[in-house]
């Protein structure tokens, strides 16, 4: 049932008494709470943000709407890790409310300064017109996870040339001097990026626009981030209304990076290769990224996407986030490979191994089965025409991964994967990619599939929601034979 929108704009302490128990008592009920993926204690997650480390710990906020599934009053919740992979719930980080954060306190990141972690975020607001006035606003966290917010907004206003729609700031320290991306639209519709810097994290200067080759492309971009690696400028971003093309773009909002030089600071001119979409999956959007104490840059997501229904919605709650990733540049491409950390996750270090060659065939191996687990399959194409795996699978569901030779294309069909999810967005993802070695990497949880495709070139993350005895392994070659090496951990 949906909210109203006063039900909507609730803080937590506005529950009615029992409403959180009752949205407890469904989520224990749920067969599709997640194993190892961070997941919200009750109601909506969506973006990551505040990625950081800090006192020893890798700190990770996300958007929280604790009393339902729809987007509503939107608190940062906290979670910390020693090693990217065992996460502990922390609880309520920022609480909306103040008067320049009325209506939920959106997106931003974090970054330490002084021993205090500072977390940069939108306050959003409305007015009596139901009016959006967005603010950059600043807390402090100390080592005791205490959150202190300044009273005044540092960034007050929205430069003229922007609408309202002026969100989540991701700070950087450069030299001596913090800079701060922000996603917004222009007045005539289109999405970009501005960049402001501070010395102080208090005071900013508005500098202008990132001045990218890309003027009219989409008519907001969310959730800008922008690093630096390998020699080479990266500005990722989550653009709205693009149109689909080809395999390309399918999901109802993209999330992409423009790879280039470094952007000059001075003149903000970024000279960048196409947008590149990073995931080629249903569930992938508002991507953050941090930089680890060890030089890694590591970037999470938000494993959904907005305005969608997902079947865990009437078990009172929806979403999770991605497991990290590593980022690299190779040629023309951003690589993602799954931190090494996860190896810390496996329950079985040894690992279940199976080779097997297929012709015109599908089977099972022994001991191949499950609901929550990393598998890693070599496929050797001796002729086949379709190779691949069925997973999740029963009688009656599957979610499929298989490589189509003849088109030379890597498809993921989620057509029978179980609970129906919207259909308007379709149920098959693919992409082009040419090889004659297939490796794919498979993190598998209750309701997701992580795959990286031959270490990382191509990636699809989605949620599935299959039913709990739905855990059949099979490999299968149709059209001529194909070898199979494959080794699998319980998670
Ligand atoms: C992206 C987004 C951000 C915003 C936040 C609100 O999913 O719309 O632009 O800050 O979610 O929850």
């Amino acid at each position: 049932m949906k909210m109203t929108r006063a039900q909507l704009y609730r803080r937590i302490d506005q529950a009615e008494p029992g409403e959180l128990a009752k949205l407890e008592k469904q989520i224990a009920a749920c067969p599709w709470r997640q194993g190892y993926h961070i997941q919200p204690v009750t109601g909506l997650l969506n973006d990551p943000n505040g990625f950081s480390y800090y006192e020893g710990y890798y700190h990770l906020f996300y958007q929280w709407f604790p009393l339902g599934t729809e987007h509503g009053m939107k608190y940062w919740y906290h979670t910390r890790s020693r090693n990217l992979v065992h996460w502990e719930n922390i609880g309520i980080a920022i609480e909306p409310g103040s008067p320049y954060d009325s209506h939920g306190a959106y997106s931003g990141s974090a970054v330490e300064k002084d021993g205090r972690l500072n977390l940069i975020y939108t306050g959003n607001t409305r007015d009596e017109n139901w009016i959006r006035h967005p603010y950059q606003c600043l807390a402090v966290m100390d080592e005791q996870h205490v959150v202190t917010k300044y009273e005044q907004p540092v960034i007050p206003e929205v430069p003229p040339g922007y609408t309202e729609h002026f969100r989540d700031p991701k700070v950087w320290l450069h030299g001596d001097a913090y800079y701060c991306v922000i996603g917004a639209q222009r007045t005539n519709e289109t999405g970009c990026t501005v960049l402001y810097r501070s010395a102080d994290l208090k005071h900013w200067q508005f500098l202008g626009e990132i001045i990218t080759a890309l003027p009219s492309f989409g008519y907001m971009w969310e959730c800008p981030d922008y690093m630096e690696l390998d020699g080479l400028g990266v500005l990722i971003f989550s653009p709205q209304g693009i149109q689909a093309a080809g395999d390309q773009f399918q999901n109802i909002y993209q999330s992409g990076y423009l790879l280039g030089e470094p952007l000059n600071l001075e003149t903000r001119a970024f000279n960048h290769i196409p947008f590149q979409e990073l995931d080629r999956g249903f569930d992938f959007y508002a991507p953050q990224t941090m930089h680890s104490p060890d030089g890694r840059r590591i970037l999470v997501a938000w494993m959904g996407l907005p305005d969608l229904v997902y079947p865990t919605d009437d078990s009172g709650w929806a979403h999770c986030l991605t497991i990290p990733r590593e980022l690299s540049v190779q040629g023309n491409k951003l690589i993602q490979r799954p931190v090494a950390e996860m190896e810390q996750l496996r329950r079985d270090k040894q690992g279940i191994e199976a080779k097997l060659t297929l012709n015109d065939e599908c089977k099972t191996v022994v001991n191949f089965h499950g609901i929550t687990y990393e598998l890693e399959c070599e496929i050797n194409l001796k002729g086949a025409e379709h190779a691949g795996i069925e997973f999740r699978a029963s009688a009656t569901e599957k979610t499929v991964i298989q490589y189509d030779c003849l088109q030379h294309k890597l498809k993921l069909d989620r057509s029978q994967s179980g609970a129906a999810l919207s259909e308007a967005n379709g149920t098959i993802r693919q992409c082009a990619l040419e090889a004659d070695v297939i490796k794919l990497r498979m993190f598998v949880d209750s309701s997701s599939v992580e795959l990286f495709v031959n270490d990382g070139q191509e990636v699809f993350t989605s949620r599935i929601f299959p039913s709990r005895d739905s855990i059949a392994i099979r490999f299968f070659a149709y059209g001529g034979s194909a070898d199979f090496t494959a080794m699998k951990w319980n998670y």
